[in-house]
């Protein structure tokens, strides 16, 4: 074939891939636009809570968690604790945003929180969105780890004034983010039992204890490999 045949279908072969595109993407917009993939029921954990109606593939931008920016004594000075309840619906964005959804919020307000979560909040330049970080099947709750800040004046009754009823087996009983040290403590604060506070660990002391949790870790792991690798070979010689 001459060279300019050659090229000469090549170009009209790329030209019918465009236009083949172009067609894609006219029906694409003349298709009706999907509906959100949740919506807001009864929830188990609490109140109302948002369900998957289809499945959710892991990574997806589910919806973006829209709220009032305002300051954080303005968030203080609208929920005051005072009915001795702790319910809000408030984001916080950084150190000096609050995302306030009460009034001008969608549905991610009602986005309850779990400590097995199957979702997670991502900041990006201000905004707040809410991505699944594992599939999703219908029916199921979409929930993400508030993983409220813990402050160390907090006594048990604070603790339990952010008790956790997620239902999960892996629920560490408050909303609160305890620090590690203060794990076995708060549990025992939940269960009703105001054991002393241990001394906050030095941060040369966190940095060993971390290092022997990984040494223990790392030993578990290999115990793990040895015993598969010995079952997988029991099997064979059974073969
Ligand atoms: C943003 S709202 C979530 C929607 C809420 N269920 C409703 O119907 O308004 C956050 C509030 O829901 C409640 N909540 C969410 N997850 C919870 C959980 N795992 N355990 C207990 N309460 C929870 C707390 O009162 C929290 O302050
Ligand atoms: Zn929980």
């Amino acid at each position: 074939m001459p060279p300019s045949e050659s090229a000469s279908k090549s170009r009209s072969k790329s030209l019918e891939k465009k236009a083949a595109k172009a067609d894609a993407k006219t029906a694409a917009s003349a298709k009706p636009k999907r509906t959100p993939p949740f919506e807001v029921r009864r929830s188990k954990i609490q109140g109302r809570g948002v369900f998957a109606t289809r499945r959710i593939r892991e990574g997806k931008v589910i919806t973006e968690y829209i709220g009032e920016p305002i300051t954080h004594e303005e968030a203080d000075r609208r929920y005051d604790d005072s009915d001795g309840r702790h319910h809000t619906f408030l984001f916080v964005v950084n150190d000096d945003v609050v995302l306030d959804a009460r009034r001008r919020g969608n549905d991610a307000k009602y986005i309850n929180h779990s400590c097995e979560p199957n979702c997670e909040s991502v900041i990006d330049d201000d905004r707040v969105w809410i991505q699944s970080i594992k599939p999703i099947a219908p029916e199921t709750e979409l929930v993400y780890d508030y993983r409220f800040e813990w402050d160390d004046s907090y006594d048990p009754e604070d603790v339990r004034y952010y008790a956790c009823r997620c239902g999960s087996k892996k629920c560490r009983g408050t909303i609160l983010r305890v620090p590690v040290y203060l794990r076995k403590t708060v549990k025992e604060w939940l269960a009703g039992n105001d054991v002393k506070r241990p001394r906050k660990p030095t941060k040369k002391k966190a940095k060993k204890a971390t290092k022997e949790k990984a040494k223990k870790k790392a030993k578990k792991s290999v115990k793990k490999s040895s015993k598969k690798t010995a079952e997988k070979a029991a099997k064979k010689s059974r073969r």
